[in-house]
């Protein structure tokens, strides 16, 4: 057993640095051992539980591929498909599922939600994004950086634009705090992380070393910047009329090529956990275009295409990573 084995994957915070590298390292090895064809298999006869209150691409297939690449088995429940909260409560799902499966990984809006199945299943439990984490999103984030880059991740600097206030922002402030980077959140300041999440970064910097900086001008946050990321500018669970007051807000911290050019660094590097919008190429985003006459939001075509771009990258590293989260708490 490793040292995190029977261990839940919540939230940043609930980690040491040590354990977030171990994480990586492993991660790191099991994409190697795959892509090698020598991928052992840690997990044969398990059962791992994919509860999904809200829609996804990424993190359900990364759970599902990674599960059948260690030959464990996978039961997917859909936002229709559950009972969770509407007939029986969090408390007892969770107590049901703890009997029958090995690991449970839960999507929804509230972390509320996922401490609570995590205190009742008895089996280890995986945060796959709630309103406020996206930590397995942060493993594979972290594990491109480090692909992409010669220099340790305490040399590293990021810059995230956008709506810091949800998922990606608030784990991106303290993923990079507790991993000792330079953290820039651009943003104009209602859209910084609450208070709240903004100390305990601050206090992981103290002993990482980590710099953390949090300004409205995108100048002066992307300047020297390795990497520059982003995220959709309404979050699933949102209602559309947002849509009008977010672009407003945001549309000067889309990331374009001027942005990328403003960090100064020929080679810098644009991350997004996607899906993203950056062209027509969805029916939600051409509504959105249209009302709103434009052709990209978070992002434009130009970066998204261009060779500054390792979102693929990133997407794949969702199964390397969230593989090694399963490896690390259930072999
Ligand atoms: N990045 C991410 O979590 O994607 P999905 O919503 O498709 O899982
Ligand atoms: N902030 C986005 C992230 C999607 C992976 C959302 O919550 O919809």
């Amino acid at each position: 057993p490793t040292a995190l084995a029977g261990r839940h994957f919540l939230k940043e915070l609930d980690f040491t640095e040590e354990e977030f590298r171990g994480l990586l390292d492993l991660a790191a090895e099991l994409k190697a051992a795959k892509r090698a064809g020598t991928e052992t298999r840690y997990l044969t006869g398990k059962n791992i539980a994919l509860i999904f209150e809200k829609t996804s691409t990424r993190t359900r297939c990364a759970f599902e591929v990674a599960a059948a690449d260690q030959g464990a088995a996978t039961t997917y429940l859909d936002p229709a498909g559950s009972q969770i909260g509407h007939k029986e409560s969090v408390k007892d799902t969770a107590r049901v599922l703890g009997r029958m499966f090995d690991g449970i990984e839960y999507r929804g809006d509230s972390q509320a939600k996922v401490e609570e199945l995590a205190a009742f299943a008895g089996v280890p439990v995986y945060n796959g994004l709630t309103d406020d984490w996206h930590p397995t999103q942060m493993l594979a984030d972290v594990l491109t950086m480090t692909e992409h880059s010669d220099r340790p991740l305490r040399e590293i600097t990021f810059a995230y634009l956008g709506d810091a206030r949800f998922n990606m922002g608030n784990s991106y402030l303290v993923t990079g705090a507790l991993l000792g980077m330079d953290v820039r959140i651009v943003a104009p300041k209602s859209y910084w992380p609450a208070q709240e999440v903004v100390d305990r970064a601050k206090a992981l910097a103290a002993s990482s070393g980590a710099r953390i900086t949090l300004t409205e001008t995108v100048d002066e946050g992307v300047r020297g910047a390795d990497f520059v990321v982003t995220d959709v500018w309404v979050s699933m669970g949102e209602p559309k009329e947002v849509w009008a007051e977010r672009i407003k807000a945001l549309a000067p911290y889309a990331v374009t090529m001027d942005v990328l050019r403003a960090t100064g660094n020929p080679d810098v590097r644009f991350l997004h956990c996607l899906p993203a919008f950056h062209d027509l190429g969805t029916k939600v985003g051409q509504e959105i275009f249209e009302a709103h006459g434009l052709d990209s939001l978070e992002v434009t075509d130009e970066v998204f295409e261009s060779e500054h771009s390792v979102v693929f990258d990133e997407a794949e590293n969702r199964l390397h990573t969230i593989k090694a989260v399963l490896v690390a708490t259930l072999a």
